[in-house]
């Protein structure tokens, strides 16, 4: 088991320089998360958000050549996925992967540690509406709600200590947004009894999550670097007015 070290931030990534298929995508990324804070994560199209949640997940095909990433003091690029994950990141992707055979249950009880008590699986069915898809394969012919809510189900099934969230508001309409949000924040704030508050990660363009879910830290990632640091609210405020070009509150943080 590992402890949280209150000494160390949860997550510490430190000049995060990046490369994909030879193109260096993230130029230096500095980005310090401790437990229970949640940031969001804003940029344009293109910008590397996805690519720096798919490095701290774990997935293969980008080339770290400069920089670190600690967890509760680890090195997080060191290790698998699935020591990631045991390490307590949870990730709710973007386009979540539809797998073949196994089923959505399947994957709640390997996420929850192999134990899923029958009252807090039907809990977390019950609140995410995906009591009818736990015995389909997952994702395997999900609607984009139904997927976003089986992700939901996995991370709320997990626990993990850092939550990434790639865009949970994508392809979900207005009623599914609640429950996805609704569920966002229970789980970043931990109210079951047993729960501690978890750090959380969100990607959002529109910031339509932030309805339900209370953000602290909002950053711009913008050519390759986190350019801009602030209230997540104002943040997207200023970018809806004036763009990503001119984002006032941006241009303040450059100086
Ligand atoms: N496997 C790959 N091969 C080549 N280029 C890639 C690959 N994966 C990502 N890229 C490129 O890296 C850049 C960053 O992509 P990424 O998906 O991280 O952007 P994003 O900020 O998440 O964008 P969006 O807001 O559209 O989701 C893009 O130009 C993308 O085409
Ligand atoms: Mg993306």
């Amino acid at each position: 088991m590992h402890d949280t070290d209150i000494t160390v931030p949860l997550l510490a990534i430190t000049d995060l320089h990046l490369s994909i298929a030879g193109r260096e995508v993230l130029r230096g990324i500095d980005l310090t998360i401790d437990a229970g804070e949640t940031h969001v994560l804003l940029g344009p199209n293109g910008s590397g958000k996805t690519t720096l949640f798919n490095t701290l997940v774990g997935l293969p095909g980008y080339e770290v050549t400069q920089g670190s990433v600690a967890f509760k003091g680890e090195n997080l690029l060191a290790l698998t996925i699935d020591e990631r994950a045991r390490l307590g990141v949870g990730v709710a992707f973007q386009r979540p992967p539809a797998v073949r055979g196994v089923r959505l249950r399947q994957v709640m009880e390997v996420a929850a540690g192999g134990a899923l008590e029958a009252g807090t699986l039907d809990a977390i069915a019950g609140e995410l509406a995906v009591a009818p898809m736990l015995e389909r394969d997952v994702n395997l012919g999900f609607s984009g709600g139904e997927a976003k809510r089986s992700e939901m189900a996995q991370l709320l099934a997990q626990q993990p200590e850092l939550a990434l969230f790639d865009e949970p508001e994508s392809g979900v309409d207005l009623d599914n947004i609640a429950v996805v949000g609704g569920a966002i924040a229970h789980l970043l704030k931990g109210d079951r009894a047993s729960e501690r508050p978890r750090a959380g990660l969100i990607i959002t363009h529109t910031g339509h999550i932030l309805q339900y879910v209370n953000a602290d830290v909002g950053h711009v990632l913008f050519d390759g670097r986190l350019a801009c640091e602030g209230n997540p609210l104002d943040l997207i405020d200023d970018i809806v007015s004036h763009g990503y070009e001119g984002c006032v509150e941006c241009a303040a943080c450059r100086q």
